[in-house]
């Protein structure tokens, strides 16, 4: 089967840069997720002490969330190389051969959505995880001839939006496994002001604040509404970022109170009027919004879930009656009743 492509906005040139910029450039200044966060400032300063390698680390949580930051915090922290990789690309064990042996010792080496690695390379990595050795083939054919290959003590961080689709042994060999979720209003608060200070936009507190809110609880999404109310704020005002300027450059995004977004509406629309308020499966909701469902699954429900709006039960997706009045309507009884189950 080929491999899902999710191309959201942010994978445009542009917000890949304008996120550089905006990164953290130190743990400390990371904001948020204070028990992950905790977590690694323990696991960083054992290691140092010790003089040794990390342990190999998984992230996991929907995008957007800060994993690619905090493996690159790591690495600096650790005052180690990092290089990056990700699953769909690599293809074959020549592929990982060529990168871990250029790794020195302490080094990182990221696999971003680490649960689409094929299983060739999954099995290919394990030694090379638990024992810093691969076996290198040097023949072909049935009778192929392998040599073991000794490695630096390396740290492998991998990132993944579906925790669910690794393989139980490859869960098992990281000795540091983190969930990121979704961050408060405050804590996007003070990205979004910290992001309009090195962008140098005037913003108000209540203007962050409105921001903030809408921003689904993610980071990203906080650093890319700031930009587009910055575009509103210098065309249809005087570039001040307050509340109400927020308010109407995110009513003009179609970006709502609860942080939704055209999407998420769609979403919830669609399964209220054409499938009852569900249950209904997820390739079906799907194919009814036009979006694919890996996208879906990883992006856009675990806030609707989150939040309260969507539920995903054995036999389907369904509304909640929140979502039904969000959209001014009653849930039928029916309804309250399936989510009582
Ligand atoms: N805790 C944070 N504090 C400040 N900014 C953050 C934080 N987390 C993320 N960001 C910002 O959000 C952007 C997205 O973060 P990042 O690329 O690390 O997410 P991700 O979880 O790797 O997403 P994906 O799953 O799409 O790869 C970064 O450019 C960074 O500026
Ligand atoms: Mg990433």
């Amino acid at each position: 089967m080929a491999p899902i492509e999710i191309t959201t906005p942010e994978e445009l040139p542009e917000e890949r840069s304008a996120e550089a910029a905006l990164r953290p450039s130190r743990l400390d200044e990371f904001v948020g997720q204070p028990h992950v966060k905790t977590s690694l400032q323990i696991a960083i300063e054992a290691a140092r002490a010790r003089g040794e390698s990390l342990d190999h680390t998984l992230f996991f949580g929907p995008p957007g969330l800060g994993k690619t930051t905090l493996a690159m915090l790591m690495a600096k922290e650790m005052g180690v190389q990092l290089r990056t990789t990700s699953g769909p690309v690599l293809e074959k064990p020549g592929d990982l051969v060529g990168l871990l042996s250029a790794l020195g010792p302490g080094d990182i080496l990221f696999i971003d959505e680490i649960h689409r690695m094929r299983p060739v390379l999954e099995e290919f990595l394990y030694p090379a995880m638990e024992d810093f050795r691969v076996d290198v083939r040097i023949s072909e054919g049935p009778n192929a001839q392998t040599i073991p290959m000794a490695l630096e003590r390396f740290t492998l961080v991998g990132a993944t939006t579906r925790f669910g689709q690794l393989t139980p042994p490859m869960r098992a060999r990281f000795g540091i496994v983190e969930r990121l979720s979704f961050y408060s209003p405050d804590d996007l608060v003070t990205i979004v002001a910290r992001s309009a200070s090195i962008l140098g936009i005037p913003t108000e507190p209540e203007g962050a604040l409105e921001i903030a809110r809408r921003s689904r609880g993610t980071p990203r999404v906080a650093n890319r509404l700031l930009r587009r109310v910055r575009d509103y704020a210098e065309v249809k005002a005087d570039g001040r970022i307050t509340a109400q300027v927020a308010a109407e450059a995110l009513g003009r995004l179609n970006v709502d109170e609860f942080g939704l977004d055209d999407m998420d509406a769609r979403i919830l629309t669609t399964i209220i009027e054409k499938f009852g308020g569900g249950p209904v499966g997820l390739g079906t909701v799907a194919v009814a919004v036009g979006e694919d469902a890996g996208t879906l699954q990883d992006v856009y429900e675990p806030y609707l879930i989150q939040q309260g709006f969507l539920e995903r039960t054995p036999r389907g997706r369904c509304a909640t009656a929140l979502a039904y009045r969000r959209f001014g309507l009653t849930p039928p009884a029916r309804q309250t009743a399936l989510l009582d189950e």
